[in-house]
């Protein structure tokens, strides 16, 4: 297998991302510039900031990644960037960028799925060659703020294709992590402090449902109309479910009478610069402790139950669990341990390669490279992509 170093550029959301990794699985750089402190003072990311954002960070980041890999603009093989999905303009800085840059170097440029990068960031860092072999099929749980999907994926001769067997029916995962802490005044974005204090209370004080396991939608059959909509013969759907979750935390929050802590909590920590966790636990009384705890451990269990059932349903090998919600303690904890007990192999990337970066992106561009997979320069940002 030929030796090539890959040029990753991620802008999708709110990181602006660059590395170099060398032939899909060794990174020898990856940087990544968070945008967390400018969307703060919003509660969420605005498209708007954030291309602006990723305009600024973009020549930077791209040479600080180029310099910690003691590569150059010459010396790599081949530029890779997110063509979706994401923010369109957010997209297309980076693809331009990408763009300039194959152009003036005379280098092949790649297009890669946001979410195909979160699946090869498990292959990174060697994790899987100190596990043993990769059996195919292998199931593919993509949660982050935009997606809870579940793939069966395949690769034959370096072409990775991707089914996709079920998805949320509203609230991305992540995104239900987000909304909840928004609303407890906890600040954005929400899984890794919700991860953080959900430590310190009972995830058994608060009951919440859990939506239906598994159906067949006709409807969407019929409507034929968005990613991954089975055929008859393509079996069952495993969908996700979590804007009642998110209701059902409101509803709590009003019977229990505890809006009025809420503002103290929002209003002392928009005023402290890059709050500790000791100040949310000591902004945070028991009832809201147990609260998120108990919110926590309703999420991990409906994505690790789902997600099992479709493993054995589908009779894979081999499970991929990845995107910026796979870097929760207790989620990775608790699939490590059901998925033990099936017998089936899990695999998580490091927890600092779960959330949105470059080196998943320049890691799912070789198997491309090697397949000269190129795009042409009038290739564009594609908001809604889906992955095949
Ligand atoms: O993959 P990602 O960085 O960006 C998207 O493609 O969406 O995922 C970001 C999402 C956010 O919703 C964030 O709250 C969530 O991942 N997240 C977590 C954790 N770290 C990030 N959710 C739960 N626990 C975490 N430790
Ligand atoms: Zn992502």
């Amino acid at each position: 297998m030929p030796d090539a170093h890959i040029l990753g550029i991620e802008s999708s959301c709110d990181e602006t991302g660059a590395a170099v990794v060398r032939s899909g699985q060794e990174i020898l750089s990856n940087v990544v510039a968070s945008q967390i402190a400018t969307h703060q003072p919003y509660g969420g990311v605005v498209p708007e900031l954030a291309s602006r954002e990723h305009l600024r960070a973009m020549v930077p980041v791209v040479r600080q990644a180029l310099a910690e890999a003691g590569q150059t603009y010459r010396s790599v093989d081949a530029i890779a960037v997110t063509q979706g999905p994401g923010l369109a303009g957010a997209l297309l800085v980076g693809i331009s960028f990408a763009k300039a840059l194959a152009f003036a170097l005379d280098k092949p440029l790649i297009a890669v799925n946001h979410l195909e990068g979160h699946v090869h960031a498990v292959l990174l860092e060697r994790r899987l060659e100190e596990n043993g072999e990769l059996h195919f099929p292998v199931l593919a749980l993509v949660v982050s703020g935009g997606h809870t999907h579940l793939y069966l994926a395949q690769v034959q001769e370096n072409l990775w294709t991707y089914r996709n067997i079920g998805h949320t029916r509203d609230d991305a995962a992540g995104e239900a992590f987000d909304k909840v802490a928004k609303l407890l005044g906890l600040g954005y974005p929400g899984g890794p402090i919700i991860d953080r204090l959900a430590a310190h209370g009972d995830p058994l004080a608060v009951k919440f449902q859990t939506s239906q396991i598994k159906h067949p939608d006709r409807r969407d059959r019929k409507q034929g109309d968005h990613e991954g909509v089975a055929r008859e013969e393509d079996g069952p759907r495993f969908d996700f479910s979590y804007s009642g979750i998110k209701t059902a935390v409101l509803r709590y929050v009003e019977t229990e009478k505890l809006k009025a802590e809420i503002e103290v909590r929002r209003r002392a920590l928009a005023d402290i610069d890059q709050p500790k966790l000791e100040d949310y636990l000591r902004l945070s009384d028991r009832k809201t402790l147990n609260l998120v705890a108990s919110f926590q451990r309703s999420m991990v269990s409906d994505l690790v139950m789902k997600t099992l059932v479709a493993a054995r349903e589908c009779e894979v090998r081999t499970l991929f669990v990845s995107g910026g919600v796979a870097a929760n303690r207790e989620l990775r904890v608790t699939f490590e341990r059901e998925a033990g007990m099936q017998g089936l192999p899990v695999f998580f990337p490091s927890r600092a390669l779960s959330t949105d970066n470059a080196a998943m992106i320049a890691a799912a561009a070789f198997p491309k490279f090697l397949r000269r997979e190129f795009v042409a320069m009038d290739f564009s940002a594609e908001a809604g992509m889906s992955l095949r």
